[in-house]
């Protein structure tokens, strides 16, 4: 098969794109994300603070063109993100204890249900962990006034809103086996064994030179599979150019395959100009959506051609 999307269909996969509203419009943008896509995840636009600026006024414009433009290509959707510290409203930071607990589920629910059988995987919450060795939960408005039992609230409220999507946790700097991945596997695992209801996990996967792919990738994405979760490579992006690049792809790409349970691939992107990196050129195509060394080495460890 002689794309990404075609290709990773054959493999039981789907493989995806970040995408963002406001270049819908541009015709190499979407002929590259038509041609190569199979899913799409909403770069911006289901945040919270794109759908809920203001308490209880909800606007899914954007988000809207995004599921209406996959819906009509036939691509699947992953929808980014529920519960997050950031892109927050400032409402939301403000609020005690009971009324944000209810603000959360309100959110959840509203939202959802507005996506309801349009939505294959959600990003329930989003970050919650830390960086470096603690392993704690990261403060933040949802942490500090509902504690650690905000997350699995969220799920909950999230599995009787849409039953049929699949519920993922997403983070960085969980690649690999690693005290802020254990953190995050401590709590899957803890959720199967009381049936708080998650049945997948995203590794988001942004690397570059100082936070390489790491040598456990696979591993790692695999013990988590073991838990009985499906597992997605969310947000990948990997630095640098050329052939090193190329390479990396290909080793990410292959993790996933050998992983059964790992379900798909979302680049956070279609084209370097438009990455959320400000400099660099961590994407598939270049600004030209001209094919790059990396394309042709995620092609062919797709076994595509
Ligand atoms: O919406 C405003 C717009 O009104 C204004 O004119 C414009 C001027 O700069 O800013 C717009 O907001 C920007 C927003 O993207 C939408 O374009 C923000 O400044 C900018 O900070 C924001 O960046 C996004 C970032 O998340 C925010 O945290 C990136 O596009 C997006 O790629 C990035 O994605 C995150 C994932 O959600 C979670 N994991 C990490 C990943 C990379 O940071």
């Amino acid at each position: 098969a002689g794309t990404l999307g075609s290709a990773a269909t054959a493999k039981g996969r789907y493989f995806g794109a970040a995408v963002s509203a406001q270049y819908l419009g541009e015709s190499g943008y979407v002929s590259t994300l038509n041609r190569e896509f199979s899913s799409v995840t909403p770069e911006n636009e289901m945040k919270w603070d794109a759908v809920e600026a203001n308490r209880n006024t909800f606007t899914f414009g954007s988000a809207d063109r995004i599921v209406s433009h996959a819906q009509s290509r036939g691509m699947s959707v992953r929808g980014h993100t529920l519960v997050w510290h950031s892109q927050l409203p400032g409402w939301v930071a403000g609020l005690g204890a009971a009324d944000l607990r209810s603000a959360m589920n309100h959110h959840i629910t509203t939202v959802m249900r507005h996506y309801k059988g349009k939505v294959l995987a959600w990003d329930v919450v989003n970050e919650a962990f830390q960086d470096g060795g603690s392993g704690a939960r990261r403060s933040s408005p949802f942490q500090d006034k509902l504690g650690n039992g905000f997350i699995e609230e969220a799920f909950r409220t999230a599995r009787a809103a849409d039953p049929a999507a699949k519920l993922c946790y997403n983070d960085y700097n969980t690649d690999g086996v690693n005290p802020k991945s254990n953190a995050v596997y401590a709590m899957v695992k803890d959720f199967k064994a009381r049936g708080v209801p998650i049945d997948c996990v995203g590794f988001q996967s942004h690397f570059n030179s100082a936070s390489p792919v790491p040598s456990d990738y696979r591993a790692n994405l695999q013990r988590f599979a073991d838990l009985g979760v499906d597992v997605q490579i969310t947000e990948l992006d990997i630095e640098g150019s050329g052939g090193a690049q190329a390479t990396a792809y290909g080793n990410v790409v292959n993790a996933c395959l050998a992983v059964s349970r790992c379900t798909g691939i979302t680049v956070w992107g279609v084209t370097d100009k438009y990455s959320w990196r400000s400099s660099g050129t961590p994407l598939l195509f270049d600004g030209n959506y001209t094919k790059k060394p990396a394309y042709d080495a995620v092609l062919a460890a797709l076994g595509g051609s």
